[in-house]
């Protein structure tokens, strides 16, 4: 059975500019983003999904995006090391929560710049790793080093917009994933085609709406509402996408997945 961790957004807000869709003026509105919250809660019991929660921290409103806490991969949690100091105060909080749930903690050596599973994606048993805008490359060698057996492909990341990899790349398992070609380098997406044996295209109006920002389990998808093209495109091949809109969470650079981290 999936589980997924995930903070509530007590005090999410807006309170910086860390990404090109923040905006101080565009205030968020808390209890609508509280509305939204709870029918993604309300997908996941519905979809037989355990939540586990880590208690929101006042002064940290993007510790809702629990995408960012770290990478993990069985009982390993690898903690992220935040690129902006407005959210490295997040980091003991997700390490605390880590080691008191059995985890293993390694961490990665000071100076790194690594942002999890927000930048770190497996597809069945390699990790694609995204850098540039929020994690460096020289961060993957590090993870590699603590996952020896993982295949690591680094693929550089090109559009601001799309500035962590579950913004532009979501894997579906079984050698599938989508994703938008126009947030990588030419390389990356070389090395994404030759890597990937069923790798679907998103329009750039849906990747804009954070199509690939989506949570797969099995064969169930949750996604932001309004991509219909690649709702169309999963149905083909046996997905069902459960829309729900995240426009509050989407003026802080997120949706549905960075709002979560699978465990
Ligand atoms: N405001 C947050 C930031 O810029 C959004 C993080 C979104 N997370 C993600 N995994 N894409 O850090």
């Amino acid at each position: 059975m999936a589980s997924l961790l995930v903070c509530p957004p007590d005090y999410f807000t807006v309170a910086y500019e860390i990404n090109p869709w923040m905006h101080l003026q565009k205030k968020v509105r808390q209890g609508k983003a509280a509305i939204q919250w709870k029918a993604l809660e309300e997908i996941y019991r519905k979809l037989r999904v355990t939540l586990k929660v880590v208690r929101p921290v006042k002064g940290l409103p993007d510790m809702v995006f629990t995408a960012n806490a770290g990478l993990v991969k069985g009982k390993i949690f690898i903690p992220s090391r935040f690129r902006h100091k407005e959210r490295q105060g997040e980091e003991k909080y997700f390490i605390q929560w880590f080691k008191r749930n059995g985890y293993t903690v390694k961490l990665l050596p000071e100076g790194s710049v690594f942002e999890g599973a927000g930048d770190a994606l497996f597809l069945d048993d390699t990790l694609f790793a995204g850098y540039h805008f929020r994690s460096d490359i020289h961060s993957h060698r590090e993870v590699a080093k603590i996952l020896p057996k993982v295949p690591v492909l680094s693929l550089e990341l090109v559009d601001r917009r799309f500035y962590h990899l579950d913004t532009c790349f979501c894997p579906l398992g079984d050698g599938a994933a989508f994703y938008y070609p126009g947030a990588f380098d030419s390389y990356a997406r070389k090395v994404l085609k030759e890597n990937v044996k069923d790798l679907i295209e998103v329009a750039e109006n849906e990747a804009i709406r954070f199509a690939c920002n989506a949570v797969v389990v099995g064969k169930q998808v949750v996604m932001n509402s309004g991509c219909p093209k690649i709702t169309r495109d999963l149905a083909k091949r046996g997905y069902t996408v459960h829309p729900s809109d995240t426009s509050e969470f989407m003026k802080a650079g997120g949706s549905a997945k960075c709002l979560t981290i699978r465990l």
